[in-house]
């Protein structure tokens, strides 16, 4: 059988699309994870920065000696760069042979075959149906132990600054009766941790005749399937984290106490040029509800530094922010204007970068500090962690995550991946729990 070396760049979302990618070719292709065998190499991109994107650039050049070298090697361009740039890209990367959007993969079949016969196509077409309901993604590059399940497409917010509603199109949930197949098919094979992906994951809703179902119940049935299946989710939006979805994390104790709930920034005048369409107080109000439910749950978070038209005193009500909610972790990023989004036709992309900079770096100070005072607070406690595998730097050295989403480092003994063991910490890094198995 020919074979298929997939890259994936940017969000989980886009992991989880090559692995129904991957399925969608199964009958064709083989995987491989040498690029030098590979018949087909497919890069499945990101556009949410520009950063993101000139890599890309920059690996597809690296790619035209490895076509030159491999006559009869095909390369396809897929995710959300396909949808922003669509068919100019195949002007401007010669390497290309076809691109497809994220809502195209069902023909990629025909692209590569059309492609080889008759010189480049593309498929960029968004759909405000598709959610590759019926595909059962192909499973690699994972450890076994935990899974992405993809539960809608897309997304409806139009936050000023992001090229999501453009790159993937509509929102759109999949049907309960297909995700829940996939996760029994999960834990049939073995797998301890599923988490549901969306976009704007806790929009999710669905209604037919057997009734109606929302993110918060959906999230409850999942976790009734196995006390030992632990369930995450991600991303979620502060405007959809109901009372009802809190409590039912609360409830339930193989629901992951972790919530990552962006902030962006903490000026009210940001967030509403941003079209977050919710104030610092109300934000701050969710977080109280969670920390009250669930005094243990980690909250993590994403900030952009220097958006278009932030003062310092917008600056600093984000820092403010930060220490008042006392973030576990956080992803950071200077704001990087995309053509075609609100912000870039709206506003003037005025804060110099060397001052976005300057911003970006105090906000990762910062947030290194609270982590390490977070990680403090841990050590001396004792936490069931779900094994994952030997850590990076020494076999010796096994690691897992607690329900907080934290990493812990630990001495291997007899345990195996997929194993629950109770670790007790005994110290750490920001980055890090240390600890011994009690
Ligand atoms: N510039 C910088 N950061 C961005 N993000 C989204 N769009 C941009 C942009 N244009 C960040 C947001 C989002 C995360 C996935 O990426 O913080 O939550
Ligand atoms: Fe990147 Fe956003 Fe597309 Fe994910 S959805 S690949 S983060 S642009």
């Amino acid at each position: 059988m020919k074979k298929l070396y997939i890259e994936t760049y940017g969000c989980q979302m886009n992991f989880a699309d090559s692995e129904v990618v991957a399925a969608i070719l199964k009958d064709m292709f083989a995987l491989t994870d040498d690029i030098e065998k590979a018949d087909l190499v497919l890069i499945n991109t990101c556009s949410i920065r520009e950063k993101a994107e000139q890599r890309i650039h920059k690996r597809l050049q690296e790619l035209e000696s490895l076509k030159r070298r491999h006559h009869g090697l095909q390369v396809g361009l897929l995710g959300c760069m396909a949808e922003r740039m669509k068919e100019e890209l195949l002007r401007t990367e010669p390497v290309l042979d076809f691109i497809a959007g994220p809502d195209a993969y069902r023909s990629l079949p025909q692209l590569i075959a059309d492609s080889r016969d008759a010189g480049p196509r593309f498929n960029v077409m968004l759909s405000e149906e598709e959610t590759y309901d019926n595909i059962m993604p192909v499973r690699y590059d994972v450890n076994g132990v935990s899974a992405f399940v993809s539960i809608m497409r897309g997304c409806n917010n139009f936050c000023s600054y992001c090229v999501v509603p453009y790159t993937r199109g509509r929102e759109r949930s999949r049907s309960p009766k297909t995700i829940l197949a996939e996760v029994k098919q999960l834990l049939r094979d073995g797998f301890k941790e599923v988490t549901l992906l969306g976009q704007n994951v806790n929009s999710y809703y669905w209604k037919d005749e057997a009734g109606e179902m929302t993110f918060a119940k959906l999230m409850a049935v999942v976790a009734e399937m196995s006390p030992d299946l632990r369930v995450r989710f991600a991303t979620s939006h502060p405007k959809d984290i109901s009372d009802e979805l809190i409590e039912t994390i609360a409830r339930y104790d193989n629901i992951c106490k972790y919530i990552h709930l962006p902030v962006q920034s903490g000026s009210d005048a940001v967030l509403k040029r941003m079209n977050r369409s919710y104030t610092r107080d109300y934000y701050m109000g969710r977080v109280r509800k969670i920390k009250e439910l669930m005094p243990e749950c980690a909250i993590s978070t994403d900030i952009i530094a220097g958006f278009c038209g932030e003062t310092i005193e917008d600056h600093r009500q984000t820092l403010e922010v930060m220490r008042e909610v006392g973030y576990e972790y956080a992803y950071m990023f200077k704001y990087s204007e995309r053509g075609g989004t609100l912000s870039a036709k709206r506003y003037a992309d005025d804060v110099p970068d060397e001052e976005k900079t300057r911003r970006l770096e105090e906000i990762i100070a910062l947030q290194g500090e609270l982590s390490m005072v977070s990680n403090q607070r841990d050590v001396g406690r004792t936490f069931r962690v779900l094994v994952e595998g030997a850590s990076k730097r020494s076999q010796e050295q096994f690691y897992g995550r607690n329900s907080q989403n934290k990493v812990i480092v630990f001495p291997h003994g007899t345990e195996h991946p997929g194993d629950y063991i109770e670790i007790k910490v005994t110290d750490c890094t920001p980055a890090t729990l240390l600890g011994v198995r009690v």
